[in-house]
Parts: C-alpha cells; structure tokens; sequence
C-alpha cells in the first residue's frame, strides 16, 4: 500500500498513520501528505517526519478540475494507490473519485448515515442523542455516503461538554484509522 494522506488542518488522525506505519502495526509506506492549507499543522507533522508534502491552496486555480489534475499528477508520480482522507474539508469532484475509483478511504466523526457533514461531534451534541461514534468508509460521489469498512460508537455521557466527547471521538479515530486501513492493506496483498 503506496498511500497519500489529505488533511486540511490539525492532522491528528495523520499522526496516528504515521505511528502506526512507524511501529509496524500498518504495513503501507506513506508516499506524500496532500494539504489544501498552507497554515495547517499538519504539514508539521509531515515535516518532522520526513514525509514529503503537496501543499496546493486552490486559491491559485481557476477551477477545482485544475486543482485536482495537479493534485492527481503529483500522485501518479509517487506511485500511490491509496487514497486516506484525514479531515481534508473539500469535496472530491467526481473526476478525482473515478481516478482512484474504490481507493479513497474517509474517516468521519459519527456513526454513519447519522450526522453527515462538516460538524458531525457539534451537530450530535447538540442533538442529545445517548451515542455517536466514528466511521471509516469508502468515497464515493455522494458525501460521506460510501460504504463502511469499521465503525465503533461512542457513548454520549451525561455530563459530556462538547469537549470531553470530541476528545473522546478523536481517541477512538485515532485507533480505527490505522486498523481500517492496516485491514485494507491486508485485503490488498491476498
Ligand atoms: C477529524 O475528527 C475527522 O474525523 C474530521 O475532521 C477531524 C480532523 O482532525 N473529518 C470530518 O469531519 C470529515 N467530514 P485532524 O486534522 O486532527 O485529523
């Protein structure tokens, strides 16, 4: 497994790859961290890593389809196969899905179909349910619609903040990430 890692921001579930590629536990090489935003923390993490980084802010282009053609040519020339989505907060065009068509991996913070979209751990707070949970899927072109390959809920307790519980979300993403993906590696070399 030949991946590419995409992240937007903080890139926490990009470093629980990276460890897990370091300790063993995920047999895949990570080729290039793609980051949309020259801020984010995570080309840090790619940095001390010594993982090479694509930053490409689509404000440079006219359009998304010249954005991601660049974005695909950098990947055809490191030789990727997979694709893991790590809180990327754009939307793949269906050009992009076709080029790595049943290769894209997401990680969304909620037990899919429940709570689509970009505040998943607010908008489930916020609804008072008893349990949410964490979901590893394939992309496809309808957002976060792709099917599941591990999901695990996550309680909902009473005297939860908003911040304890997205703690709580991202301590249990950090270990579903690398199992899903160490899963798909598996499946790969049969
Ligand atoms: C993660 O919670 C991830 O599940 C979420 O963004 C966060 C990124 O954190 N992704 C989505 O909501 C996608 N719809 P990170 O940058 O620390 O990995």
């Amino acid at each position: 497994m030949n991946l590419a890692v995409f992240c937007s921001g903080y890139g926490s579930n990009f470093q629980a790859l990276l460890d897990a590629v370091r300790s063993g536990k995920l047999k895949a090489r990570i080729a290039v961290m793609v980051c949309d935003n020259p801020k984010a923390y995570a080309i840090r993490r790619a940095a001390k890593a010594g993982v090479p980084v694509c930053v490409l802010s689509p404000k440079l282009f006219k359009s998304r389809g010249d954005h991601e053609r660049l974005i695909v040519g950098v990947l055809k020339s490191q030789g990727v196969d997979w694709i893991a989505l790590a809180g990327y907060m754009r939307i793949l065009t269906p050009y992009f899905i076709r080029a790595y068509r049943g290769r894209i991996v997401n990680i969304h913070p909620s037990y899919l179909p429940a709570f689509k979209g970009a505040h998943a751990i607010r908008d489930a707070y916020a609804a008072g349910v008893k349990s949410t949970g964490v979901t590893v899927h394939h992309v496809t072109e309808e957002l976060d619609s792709g099917r599941p390959i591990l999901r695990q809920r996550v309680p909902v307790r009473p005297k939860d903040t908003l911040a304890t519980l997205e703690a709580r979300i991202h301590a249990v993403e950090h270990r579903l990430y690398p199992r899903a993906l160490a899963l798909l590696a598996r499946r790969a070399r049969r």
